[in-house]
This record gives C-alpha cells, sequence and structure tokens, in this order.
C-alpha cells in the first residue's frame, strides 16, 4: 500500500467522522476545548489541522481560526464541510504569517507527523504574541516508541504494552483502517528540552483519562498512557 497524507487522506476522513476517533471524542476534545475556551482568544491557529475538525468545534464557540495544513485533500474537505473558514495549504516548519500575530496556537496530535519538530517550534514560537498560548497534544512519548502495539495472548487479551528504544528520536510507518502514514517517535525531553530552550513557560500538563466511552476501552486507555497535554506560554 502506498503511503502518506495524502494517500491517506480519504481513509483518515472516513475514519474522523464528526465526533472523531475513540481517543479525540472521549479523552482530548473535553480537555482541548476546556482549555482553548479558559480564556477569550482573539486570533488562533490550528497547525496541522487535517479535515478541520477541530477547527469547526472551536468556531462553534466562536473563536476565531485560521487552520494550516500541507495535505490538499484533506483541507478541501476542511473548507467543503466549513465554506466561511480559513483554511491554508502550509507545513508547520514554514508558517505563511508574519511575527506575533495569533494568541492561541494548537496542535493537535500533529508533532508525531512533523518530520522537522524543531523548525516547527521556532515557527510557532515566532508567530504566538507575547504571553500568547501553546496547546498542544501528542501521542505519548511511551506509545510512540512502540508502534507495533499491545501484545496479547492466544485469547486475545490484552497484556502489556512494550516499551522500547524510548531515549532514541526515529520515524516508523504505521497503518491501519487503510492509513498508512510516517509518525515521528522522541522521548518526552526531546519536545521538553525544546520547549523550555525557546523561554517558554509551562502552565498545564496532564496525561488525561478517558471522560466516556466503552468500559473496556476506558480501561485500556488507563493502562497505558497513550495522550499528554501541555499549555505554553510565551
Ligand atoms: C494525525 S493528523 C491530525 C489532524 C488534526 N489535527 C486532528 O486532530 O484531527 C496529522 C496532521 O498533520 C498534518 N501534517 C503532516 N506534516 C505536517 C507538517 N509538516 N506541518 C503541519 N502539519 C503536518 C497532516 O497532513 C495531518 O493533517
Amino acid at each position: 500500500m502506498s503511503g502518506g497524507w495524502a494517500n491517506s487522506a480519504g481513509a483518515w476522513i472516513a475514519s474522523m467522522g464528526e465526533r472523531g476517533d475513540w481517543g479525540r471524542e472521549h479523552v482530548l476534545d473535553p480537555i482541548m476545548l476546556g482549555r482553548a475556551s479558559a480564556r477569550r482568544f482573539e486570533r488562533v491557529l490550528d497547525v496541522g489541522c487535517g479535515e478541520g475538525r477541530f477547527c469547526r468545534m472551536l468556531k462553534a464557540r466562536d473563536i476565531p481560526v485560521v487552520g494550516i495544513d500541507p495535505t490538499e485533500e484533506l483541507l478541501v474537505q476542511a473548507r467543503r464541510r466549513d465554506p466561511s473558514g480559513d483554511y491554508q495549504l502550509a507545513k508547520a516548519e514554514a508558517l505563511p504569517f508574519p511575527d506575533g500575530c495569533f494568541d492561541l496556537i494548537v496542535s493537535y496530535l500533529t508533532l508525531i507527523d512533523i518530520a522537522d519538530f524543531r523548525v516547527a517550534m521556532n515557527e510557532m514560537v515566532r508567530v504566538l504574541k507575547p504571553h500568547g498560548a501553546l496547546l498542544i497534544a501528542n501521542l505519548s512519548s511511551f506509545i510512540s516508541c512502540c508502534p507495533m502495539g499491545w501484545i496479547r495472548d492466544s485469547r486475545g487479551r490484552y497484556l502489556h504494552y512494550p516499551v522500547d528504544r524510548y531515549l532514541e528520536e526515529f520515524s516508523e510507518w504505521v497503518e491501519w483502517s487503510g492509513i498508512r502514514i510516517e509518525n515521528w517517535h522522541r522521548p518526552l525531553a526531546s519536545y521538553m528540552r525544546e520547549l523550555l530552550g525557546r523561554g517558554l513557560t509551562l502552565t498545564f500538563f496532564d496525561e488525561p483519562q478517558p471522560q466516556s466511552g466503552d468500559a473496556d476501552r476506558q480501561e485500556r486507555y488507563r493502562r497505558a498512557p497513550w495522550f499528554i497535554v501541555m499549555e505554553w506560554q510565551r
């Protein structure tokens, strides 16, 4: 199967629907929406907005948002679902905006997709206003270091989630439901070092638990730390 975001766009759009996948709907959306609504943001940038679901959620709460994404096939869908929305073709590593023009930047499960995250962080900090917030949801590094996933026994019971090569930075191709993309693993320390090194202050950190959803899946999401959410202030 050929891969990459352009080739995976159709399957990705189908898998998201309007409610998002399980982790977004039951774990991340409540906390991400809560943070984005906690104070009045004037202009928000969603970096790697995909087919625009989170932008639409922000707009529904009267939060003005611009979405950027390098995958045209996803932007076509974003514009179709939200014709009055502002969706622009761009990579996080080269944001087409002047310095200091957003007071909230959202990276919703995109750091694992960005090849040069250090350049992307330079750019996100550059376009952030002083005192503005950078809100990041990412796959936990305990999970991204092992794309093979859960080890199960012969009866299909979930035994454990192996952690390997944790302290390295590397990419792996991952495949599910017709989607085939390259994900980058970095240890949490790599992200923290780079964010601290740009003079940002950590104002919020969580390893969020499921808020709803079927009991089996909730239990599994509590056994291995699937996501982290952090907010940094410039
Ligand atoms: C896992 S999806 C997340 C999409 C959306 N934020 C969401 O949560 O549904 C990752 C997104 O990152 C985008 N992406 C890949 N490389 C990128 C880059 N260099 N800069 C910005 N976005 C990128 C992909 O096109 C894709 O839309």
